[in-house]
């Protein structure tokens, strides 16, 4: 299964492996990680799932994949950045294999 690396705002890391298909919010929420809420179970009506892509990989990710998701991005609690994504838009793929996400300081 492909790994994907949660770094909360404190700088703690969680390694986990995320059966591919499924995204990163529910990668985190299944597995407890803090600093994603995902609260609408990712419907792109929340942005409680906000978290910025590591440099080394915003460019296999890519930028919001649709206008919905960029439309939600303007809800976000901390600060959007270039390389912010909502998670739950994020299918963990064989390509994502090692995907590094930086967690905002609140979701709220
Ligand atoms: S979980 Fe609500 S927008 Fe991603």
């Amino acid at each position: 299964m492909p790994k994907v690396i949660y770094i909360a705002h404190d700088g703690a890391r969680t390694e986990l492996d995320i059966a591919e298909g499924e995204n990163v919010m529910h990668g985190a929420l299944y597995n407890g990680v803090e600093g994603i809420v995902g609260e609408c179970g990712g419907a792109l009506a929340c942005a409680t799932c906000h978290c910025y892509i590591d440099e080394a990989w915003t460019e296999k990710v890519g930028g919001p994949g649709s206008q919905a998701e960029l439309d939600m991005l303007e809800n976000t609690a901390a600060e959007v950045k270039p390389n912010s994504r909502l998670t739950c838009q994020i299918a963990v793929t064989p390509e994502l294999d090692g995907l590094v996400v930086h967690m905002p300081e609140a979701q709220y």
